[in-house]
């Protein structure tokens, strides 16, 4: 059977990639994702506010005695952001390259196109063979319109894109006007690779106390929806390879993602739940369905359930939601009061 696929123009030996988590953070479980059957692995993010910070912890350091002691400055070795910001991430990103032989995609996580950027030609140059930009960002100003937070994710990718010769991706927000226009708009700004979706955790209120709950839920099956559609509709129409990145459970999720046109298919909850050895099991399982039905490859089955390709493209679009809301049963024997 053979499995294979590319994820912007990197040659990969199936569609399973294990999504930026702590799991991807560790060289013990880079391996065991390795061993298990990932095809690649997204590292968990450098965030903009690390970096910033070890900026600002050499600053605080070559500034403190300025008022009274200038030449205290000379006394430090010179430094560049490089070398003091998280270096731990570029080793781990060299001690990864080394120690794997899939792709190792890191990933940088800001909302601002300024200094930090930089890390971005720093992390090529320690041997990430791809780089996924989040930007997780919710504008809660509410002065701000919906042109320039697109703006403000064209602006980074750009920053970035000038900075390296790696393929970069960018874990992508649902909540744009129009998903389409977007993707083709960061396309032309350089994205090689589109991630559906940046999974957005959004707060819960504890009633007892009255408090703000940020706990962190893995996510279930039942979320591939949104990005099913957005995979549907936008496959075949956009040059960028597309990943599918939420709610895989099972092989079932993963069997979808590619009918509805996705180039890979990420994973985090599963293997966090599951042991990193779920990775096997979700291979063996679309191997199982592909040959149930006679595919001898994920080439063939690729899109083949893509707005494009089905006989019905209005299946994705209003005419469908009208006969969905007509066509639901109320079971009144069931109706209290
Ligand atoms: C504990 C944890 C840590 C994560 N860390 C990152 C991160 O550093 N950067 C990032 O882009 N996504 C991060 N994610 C999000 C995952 O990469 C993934 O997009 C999300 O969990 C949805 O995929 P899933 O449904 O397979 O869990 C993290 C998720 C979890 C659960």
């Amino acid at each position: 059977m053979d499995l294979s696929t590319r994820y912007m123009g990197l040659a990969l030996k199936n569609p399973l990639v294990a999504s930026a988590s702590p799991l991807t953070g560790n060289l013990d479980s880079i391996r065991q994702l390795e061993d298990a059957g990932a095809a690649a692995i997204v590292m968990p993010s450098l965030f903009q506010e690390e970096i910033e910070a070890g900026e600002a912890r050499y600053h605080a350091l070559t500034t403190a005695y300025d008022d009274s002691w200038p030449e205290a400055a000379t006394n430090f070795p010179v430094m560049t952001a490089e070398k003091l910001a998280p270096h731990h991430y570029l080793d781990l990103v060299r001690r990864a390259s080394a120690a794997t032989s899939i792709p190792v995609i890191a990933s940088l996580n800001g909302i601002t196109d300024d200094g930090w950027i930089d890390y971005a030609k720093w992390i090529e140059q320690a041997g990430a063979q791809g780089l996924e930009l989040n930007v997780y960002f919710i504008p809660a100003d509410i002065a701000m319109t919906g042109h320039e937070v697109e703006q403000r994710y064209l602006d980074i990718l750009r920053a970035v894109r000038a900075a390296v010769s790696i393929p970069v991706s960018v874990k992508l927000s649902p909540y744009f006007s129009s998903i389409g226009h977007m993707a083709v708009a960061l396309q032309e700004a350089g994205a090689d690779g589109l991630v559906l979706f940046n999974r957005f955790y959004q707060p819960d209120f504890d009633i007892v106390n009255l408090k703000v709950v940020t706990d962190l839920r893995l996510s279930e099956p039942n979320e591939i929806r949104l990005p099913l559609l957005w995979l549907a509709v936008l496959a075949g129409r956009v040059k960028a390879s597309l990943a599918a990145a939420t709610g895989v459970t099972t092989p079932d999720e993963i069997v979808k993602y590619l009918l509805a046109g996705a180039d890979v298919v990420m994973t985090t909850s599963s293997l966090l739940r599951q042991g990193v050895g779920h990775i096997a099991v979700l291979l063996a399982g679309l191997e199982a369905w592909l040959s149930a039905r006679e595919f001898a490859s994920v080439g063939q089955m690729r899109g083949i359930m893509s707005q494009r390709k089905i006989k019905d493209p209005q299946a994705f679009e209003r005419t469908n939601y009208l006969k969905i809301l007509q066509g639901y049963r109320v079971d009144y024997t069931n109706r209290r009061g």
